[in-house]
C-alpha cells in the first residue's frame, strides 16, 4: 500500500468519523462538522451502531463522500498516546480492504488530534504507522487470490502543514520494518548467509550505502574462531557483512551488530522438533540491523551508522563442533563450548570485537534472538536490555516508549560471570539455567573491551505465533522503529 498526502479540500472518497463513548454512556461525535449527527443518531437509536470502542459502521454517499466509516475510539479519556492511535488506525485497515476500493482518499479532520489530546505530529505519524504496519503481507509463496482487489493507494487529506514530509518519512520507516519482516519470514532454504549478503549488497546499491562482505577465507584469516566453529557443521559458507552509512559532517558513530543465524537447529546439542521451524527467525537481529542502516541512509540521518552482521546457519554436519570443544575467538580468548545451541554468543563475540576495534564507535548496540530465558522473563512485549554503562540505557528506553518497541533494563552484575567460568578455558558458553539471559550478556561483555555497549535480547519480541494490533504473525521487524527513533534523537 502506497501512502500519499493531499489537502483537506481535495476529492474525498472516504471519511472516517471518530466517535467516543463517555463515562455516562453518551456518544460524542468528533468531527469538524455537525452534519453527521442526524446521520448517526438513527443508527445509534436502532442499535446498529453503539459508537463504542471496536465498533464501526460504513455509510454510503453523503456530502460528496463515497463512503463514511464511523469508528469508535477507546473509552479511556484523552489524551491518547501514539500507541492507541496506531491500534486505532490498524483497526480500520480490514474495513478498507473489505470495501474493495483500489485508491482511497481518507480525510483526517484537524480536530481529531485535538479531540484525542495528541500532539498533531505524533497523531499523524502513529496513524500512518498503524495503517502501513497493519497492511503488511508476506504472500510471495501463495497462489494469488483471484477475487481480492488490492488497496494500492491511500491518500491522506489533512491540513496539517508538515504532513507531506512526515508521511513520507514515516512510510520509509515502515518500509524498513517491512524489509526486516520479509527477511525474517524467508525460509532457510532460501535465506542463508550467502543470499543474506546478496540482499545486503542489493540494499546498499539501491539506497547508497557501502556494503563489504567477507567470505570464509577472509573470516579464517581474521581468526574469527566463533563464527567458524558455528559454521563447521553447515553445507553453506559463513559471511561477515559490514554496512556503512557515513553522511558528510557526521560527528557520532553508532555501531549496530546483529545476530544472523539463518537457521538454528541447535547443532549437535540439537533442539527438540516441536516448533523448531521458528528458528528461521534466528537472524532477526541481522534483519533489524540491515533494515535500520537502509532506513538511516534513506532518511539521511546525520550520524555514522555502521552495521556488522556475522551470519551462518547452525547445523549438525559431520564437521560440526562437539560439546566440550575448545575454540579460540578473534580477540584471543578461549571458549569451552559446553552446548552448541548457545551459538549466538560465539558469532557475536567475534563480530563485536571486530566492529569495535575497526570502527571505534561512540556506542555499540547489538540485537540478538539470544536466549529462551528472555522469552520466559519478558515475553513478547519487551526486549531485554543489558549494558556495561548505565548512562546509555535512558535514550534507548525513551526511544522504545515512543516507538512502542520497548526495552527493559536487566542487570549485568559481576557475580553472574561466575557461572560462565570454565575449568579448561578462559570461559564457557553456557552458565546453567539461572539468569540465562544475563550470563549470555556477561559472555558478550568479554568481547567489547570495556567500550560503551548495549545488548538487546530480542528473542521474545522478534517472532509471533499470532497477530496482534498492527503486528503480524511470524516476523515482527522489531528494532527498526526503535533504532531509527534512537538515531533521530541523537
Ligand atoms: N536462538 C536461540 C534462542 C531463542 C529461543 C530464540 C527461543 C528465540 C526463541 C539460542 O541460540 C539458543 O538456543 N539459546 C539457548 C542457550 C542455552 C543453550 C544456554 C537457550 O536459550 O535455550
Ligand atoms: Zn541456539
Ligand atoms: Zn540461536
Amino acid at each position: 500500500m502506497r501512502l500519499t498526502t493531499g489537502k483537506a479540500a481535495d476529492k474525498k472518497d472516504l471519511l472516517v468519523v471518530f466517535t467516543h463513548e463517555t463515562e455516562k454512556g453518551k456518544i460524542i461525535i468528533h468531527s469538524d462538522s455537525q452534519i453527521w449527527e442526524p446521520i448517526l443518531s438513527p443508527l445509534v437509536k436502532s442499535g446498529e451502531f453503539s459508537g463504542k470502542e471496536n465498533t464501526s459502521v460504513p455509510f454510503y454517499g453523503v456530502n460528496g463522500f463515497q463512503k463514511i466509516i464511523f469508528a469508535g475510539l477507546p473509552k479511556n479519556q484523552p489524551p491518547y498516546d501514539g500507541e492507541m492511535v496506531r491500534r486505532l488506525a490498524a483497526k480500520l485497515v480490514p474495513q478498507f480492504e473489505k470495501s474493495k476500493v483500489v485508491n482511497l482518499d481518507l480525510l483526517l479532520l484537524s480536530d481529531i488530534a485535538e479531540a484525542a489530546g495528541t500532539d498533531p505530529e505524533i497523531f499523524l505519524k502513529s496513524f500512518v504507522e498503524g495503517l502501513l504496519l497493519k497492511s503488511y503481507r508476506f504472500n510471495k509463496y501463495k497462489k494469488p487470490e483471484k477475487e481480492k482487489s488490492k488497496l494500492e493507494e491511500v491518500r491522506i487529506l489533512t491540513n496539517y502543514s508538515k504532513a507531506d514530509a512526515l508521511v513520507r518519512d514515516t512510510a520509509v520507516i515502515c518500509e524498513g520494518t517491512a524489509f526486516a519482516r520479509d527477511l525474517i519470514n524467508e525460509p532457510s532454504n532460501v535465506l542463508n548467509a550467502v543470499t543474506l549478503s546478496e540482499k545486503a549488497r542489493e540494499a546498499g546499491r539501491r539506497h547508497h550505502f557501502k556494503v563489504t562482505v567477507f567470505d570464509k577465507k577472509k573470516i579464517e584469516s581474521l581468526k574469527m574462531g566463533g563464527l567458524l566453529a558455528v559454521n563447521a557443521g553447515s553445507a553453506n559458507p559463513p559471511r561477515l557483512i559490514t554496512l556503512e552509512h557515513r553522511p558528510k559532517g557526521a560527528k557520532k558513530t553508532i555501531l549496530l551488530v546483529g545476530k544472523g543465524v539463518t537457521f538454528d537447529t541447535g547443532g549437535i546439542s540439537i533442539k527438540p522438533a516441536a516448533g523448531m521451524g521458528e528458528m528461521k527467525s534466528d537472524m532477526s537481529g541481522a534483519a533489524a540491523v540491515l533494515a535500520t542502516v537502509t532506513t538511516a541512509s534513506r532518511l539521511r540521518i546525520p550520524v555514522n551508522v555502521i552495521g556488522v552482521i556475522p551470519t551462518t546457519d547452525n547445523k549438525t554436519g559431520s564437521a560440526a563442533q562437539n560439546p566440550g570443544d575448545v575454540i579460540r575467538m578473534m580477540n584471543g580468548l578461549t571458549v569451552e563450548v559446553d552446548n552448541t545451541d548457545a551459538e549466538g554468543r560465539l558469532i557475536l563475540g567475534d563480530a563485536l570485537h571486530y566492529g569495535i576495534s575497526k570502527f571505534k564507535p561512540d556506542v555499540t548496540i547489538d540485537l540478538a534472538t539470544l536466549t529462551g530465558a528472555c522469552v520466559i522473563a519478558l515475553g513478547q512485549w519487551a526486549a531485554g536490555l543489558m549494558t556495561n554503562d548505565k548512562k546509555l540505557a535512558g535514550p534507548l528506553v525513551a526511544a522504545g516508549e515512543k516507538s512502542f518497541e520497548r526495552v527493559w533494563p536487566m542487570p549485568l552484575f559481576d557475580e553472574y560471570a561466575e557461572q560462565i567460568k570454565s575449568v579448561i578455558a578462559d570461559l564457557k558458553n553456557v552458565g546453567g539455567r539461572p539468569a540465562g539471559s544475563l550470563t549470555a550478556g556477561k559472555f558478550l561483555e568479554r568481547f567489547v573491551d570495556g567500550k560503551p555497549w548495549i545488548h538487546l535480547d530480542i528473542a521474545g519480541t522478534a517472532f509471533l505465533e499470532l497477530p496482534v494490533h498492527y503486528l503480524p504473525r511470524e516476523g515482527v521487524g522489531f528494532g527498526v522503529r526503535l533504532l531509527t527513533e534512537y538515531l533521530q534523537a541523537l
